[in-house]
């Protein structure tokens, strides 16, 4: 008989992205191989997120399609594993006749032993998060890699409970992975050719193996790979230590880009989100980041419409964007999540349409600010690691540099993995041009 075949598809953050990387490791030593037309496969996983309501909906859609294609395919099983596993457990299978597996992002472990009892015709649940679950031993497969960039999950889980989200429900308590693991897993890597590393979190400053932190964590790693480019994400404002930014100070091959989410430029909005920090707080801190590492790139995700969040609240977001001048931002409208904080205690209040305007006004505003603040890169000079040919232009080759920003630039041949150097001589909204020095 012939191997078994498994289609997965991935929604949501990079953590997800790692997690399918496991997902796929785990079913490989079952004997399944993974393909790339879902047409072909026996089995169909999709991991899934349900950070907002539009997440889960797109999932929805996709469980439509598979559900018809079980219609034609006799045997087909259809997977949900993921945050919205987690969150919806029975309720999935009850709502959605195509799922025949439900799995938590703790049970993975479990998954082909699972999809055997579902073949008997039964549909199975398995969603209980774990306490000290974080896969460390299992060798991730990179199906999907460019074979010069990887995420390496160092911790899983959230306990900050910040009030508007879902993840510590769906993710458990926090946990991180034994630092021995994470340096042979880079280790591996290496020797495969990659050349840069993510270590990835849902907040990576409380990053803590037996009292081991995250600042001596990127300190090890960037001593043990001086050859390798390394980032992490993502950072919480309200433990961004000066220890940390020192740290990345310290070494060259420590990439200059934080991603600090801010979510509101207004205090009371902050307060409501319990997110622990004040803007005054939060500016404070980008200070620090300017002083100790000059030259830094900083990214924000930033939420509106948040329950009550009144006119002045919101243009105190604008001018927070104003003052902070990021480099990029991820910007969203609030989405009531049931069973979180918000969700038992505040009021979904601000109407639609209101958060759609402000919503616009921030996405307005941010492109003016990333555009502007391309310009003042160019005459710079940037070492970049290359990945590939540019989607618009076959002589020219694209990179990113360690300020995280995509650089294009025209060369002889593709030269993929290597680090060359750009003097960057134009930009576009989402680009830096340059030509190779
Ligand atoms: N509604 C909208 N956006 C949310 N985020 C988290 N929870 C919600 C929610 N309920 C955003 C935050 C977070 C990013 C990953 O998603 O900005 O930083
Ligand atoms: Fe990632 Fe959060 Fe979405 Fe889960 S809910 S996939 S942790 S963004």
């Amino acid at each position: 008989m012939s191997a078994k075949k498994l289609y997965i598809e991935t929604y949501g953050c990079q953590m997800n992205v790692a997690d399918s990387e496991l997902i796929v490791s785990l079913m490989a030593a079952d004997g399944y191989v993974l393909c790339e037309d879902v047409k072909e496969a026996d089995v169909i996983l999709v991991n899934t997120c349900s950070i907002r309501e539009n997440a889960e909906q797109r999932v929805r859609g996709r469980l439509k399609l598979f559900g018809s294609m079980k219609r034609k395919k006799n045997g087909l099983l259809v997977g949900v594993v993921g945050c919205m596993a987690q969150r919806l457990k029975e309720e999935l299978i009850l709502q959605e006749k195509s799922v025949d597996v439900v799995v938590g992002p703790d049970q993975y472990r479990l998954l082909p032993e699972l999809i055997r009892h579902a073949e008997s015709g039964n549909p199975v649940v398995q969603a209980i998060l774990s306490g000290d679950e974080t896969y460390d031993d299992i060798e991730p497969v990179r199906y999907d890699s460019n074979g010069i960039s990887a995420f390496i999950s160092i911790m899983r889980g959230c306990q900050n409970m910040c009030s508007y989200c879902i993840v510590p429900y769906v993710r458990g308590g926090e946990r991180s992975r034994n630092p021995e693991t994470i340096y042979s897993e880079i280790s591996a890597l290496k020797e495969n050719g990659y050349k840069e590393i993510t270590l990835i979190g849902q907040n990576v400053d409380s990053y803590n193996y037996n009292g081991f932190r995250f600042h001596e964590l990127i300190a090890g790693t960037a001593r043990r790979f001086p050859e390798m480019w390394i980032r992490f994400s993502t950072n919480h404002p309200k433990d961004l230590s000066d220890e940390l930014l020192k740290t990345m100070a310290a070494f060259p091959n420590i990439c200059r880009s934080i991603h600090l989410p801010v979510q509101s430029g207004s205090t009371t909005v902050l307060k409501r989100m319990k997110r622990g920090y004040t803007r005054e707080w939060y500016l404070g801190r980008i200070e620090a980041i300017r002083r100790l590492l000059p030259g830094c790139s900083v990214s924000t995700d930033v939420m509106t419409g948040f329950c009550g969040e009144t006119e002045e609240e919101h243009q105190e977001t604008l001018s927070l964007l104003e003052t902070v001048s990021y480099d990029f931002a991820f910007m969203f409208k609030y989405s009531q999540r049931p069973g979180t904080w918000a969700a038992r205690h505040l009021q979904d209040d601000v109407p639609e349409e209101v958060k759609i305007r402000r919503l616009n006004e921030i996405i307005e505003l941010q492109g003016k600010i990333s555009g502007r603040v391309k310009k003042l890169d160019i005459g710079q000079i940037y070492d970049v690691l290359v990945e590939g040919v540019s989607k618009k232009n076959a002589n020219e080759f694209f990179g990113r540099n360690q300020q995280n920003k995509v650089v294009v630039f025209p060369d002889s041949e593709l030269r993929k993995g290597e680090f060359v150097k750009v003097k960057i001589t134009g930009s576009t909204p989402a680009t830096l041009k340059g030509t190779l020095l």
